[in-house]
């Protein structure tokens, strides 16, 4: 093993204390955290310093897509690192275009170039400022129930409340109505959320407009999938005013909701999508901006304004054209769809007639919110919006619990997500259900309907 790199020469307390030290830990009061310690991963497990199994149905911030520990993948990102480590992104590089090519196989329309970045916020950065530039527009839309990243420009178009720590952040960014309304389960009818954004295009000036921004299916804020015919919409409202519809599929794309991309679903064809996470399973740091023909020509005579330094690095790139072989070889996507539907749906559905503290479920493909209530006429939440502290008690304990069965679930807000690996089993699916149905319990306990 290499120069002070070999693993398991540490305890759990020791790698614990040692991260506390020395390193800072995402969106927390460093004092409060209390962090596990994983050593291994494989497939959807994870495995601690002292060998406890989790089960991991977050796929790590809905990233590993194909699972854990997969060693093809780590057969070509070897094979790569011995040939070519890095060179800067002005060389052109067989891996790279082989990526290219790849992801231009697999996405929708007429969409076959790509900026590649190192991650989603990157890729939400470089989306603005190609929007910008190539409409000599300004202004940018976005909505609340929105997350994009924590760099300038992406917390600024970011809805959540993680955007206030940030303000007041880039100038231009207007926000548009949600296809949901807060605390309803349905979302609008598809021709009263467009009439809202054409109602903000009116009012803004659509000359002034270079983008709308949104997640195709909203991911951290809910899970929320828009109704038939909003996408459609959007694209015509876009196309009407040449404004740019850019989908975030950061989150959503690479298999997670049963298809290559989201947008798939509805067979609209964005100007742009942004994308990170599930395209190498975040074995390595990868994200980039699909840019259509249509943009992309214009950049054949006049300079592209961006770059970064690992832009198309010859690691990421290895790691993610084994990562598609493999989604293609062992029909990922099409198994995420299945075992969606065939046992996540069902076993879902089994949950919410068992627990009246679940108020509903929802999604598709390995990518499903479960929102708990306190009341389900009312529709209640169980902890209120953006609970902090003792206010957010009761997700605390429901995470706890799972946690203490060997889960490790995504929770936000007063939603548990069952996200795991798109290649996860049927067998796993119910162990991990069989554990939340017993956290549930905690729920049910603060019901009061
Ligand atoms: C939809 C969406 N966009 C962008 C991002 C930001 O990605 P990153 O954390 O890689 O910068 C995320 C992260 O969760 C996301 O879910």
């Amino acid at each position: 093993m290499g120069i002070g790199t070999a693993p398991g020469a540490m305890t759990t307390d020791e790698i614990v204390a040692l991260n506390r030290e020395h390193t800072f830990f995402s969106w927390s009061a460093q004092g409060a955290i209390d962090p596990i310690a994983i050593d291994r991963a494989e497939g959807v497990w994870l495995y601690t310093p002292d060998g406890t199994r989790i089960l991991d149905f977050n796929s790590q911030l809905m990233s590993v897509n194909i699972g854990h520990g997969d060693q093809r993948v780590v057969a070509a990102i070897t094979e790569q690192a011995t040939k070519l480590q890095y060179v800067q992104p002005a060389f052109a590089t067989e891996i790279r275009g082989r990526l290219g090519q790849k992801l231009a196989d697999i996405l929708p329309g007429d969409m076959d170039k790509v900026f590649f970045t190192l991650g989603g916020a990157e890729s939400i950065e470089n989306a603005i400022k190609l929007a910008r530039h190539y409409t000599g527009r300004q202004k940018i839309l976005a909505r609340y129930r929105a997350y994009h990243g924590a760099t300038m420009g992406a917390m600024t178009l970011t809805g959540d409340p993680r955007r206030w720590a940030n303000e007041p952040g880039l100038v231009g960014i207007v926000r548009f109505p949600d296809t949901h309304r807060w605390g309803e389960a349905e979302p609008r009818p598809a021709a009263e959320a467009l009439q809202g954004l054409e109602d903000v295009i009116r009012y803004e000036g659509p000359h002034t407009i270079a983008a709308v921004f949104l997640e195709t299916i909203v991911g951290t804020n809910g899970i929320l999938i828009p109704p038939d015919g909003y996408l459609e919409g959007v694209r015509e409202l876009c196309d009407r005013h040449g404004i740019l519809m850019v989908c975030d599929e950061v989150m959503a794309g690479f298999g997670r909701t049963g298809r290559w991309f989201a947008v798939d679903h509805w067979g609209v064809t964005p100007d742009l999508i942004t994308f990170a996470k599930g395209v190498n399973s975040g074995y390595l740091p990868l994200g980039g901006v699909i840019i259509s023909d249509e943009i992309a020509s214009t950049y054949e005579t006049r300079p592209f304004p961006g770059g970064l330094t690992y832009s198309g690095h010859p690691l990421a790139c290895a790691s993610a054209v084994a990562s598609i072989e493999i989604f293609k070889e062992e029909g990922i996507v099409e198994h995420a769809r299945a075992i969606g539907d065939d046992v996540i749906a069902p076993g879902l559905a089994e949950l919410a007639e068992k627990h009246p503290s679940v108020g509903e479920v929802r999604g598709l493909g390995v990518f499903w919110a479960i929102e708990l209530v306190r009341d389900r006429a009312t529709r209640e939440p169980l902890v209120p919006f953006n609970a902090a502290g003792a206010a957010a008690g009761p997700m605390n304990e429901v995470a706890a619990a799972c946690k203490e069965r060997g889960l490790w679930p995504f929770t936000h807000f007063n939603r548990v997500h069952v996200v795991p690996p798109c290649t996860v089993s049927a067998a796993e699916v119910r162990e991990g259900l069989s554990i939340l149905d017993e956290a549930l319990a905690v729920a049910d306990s603060h019901y009061s309907g």
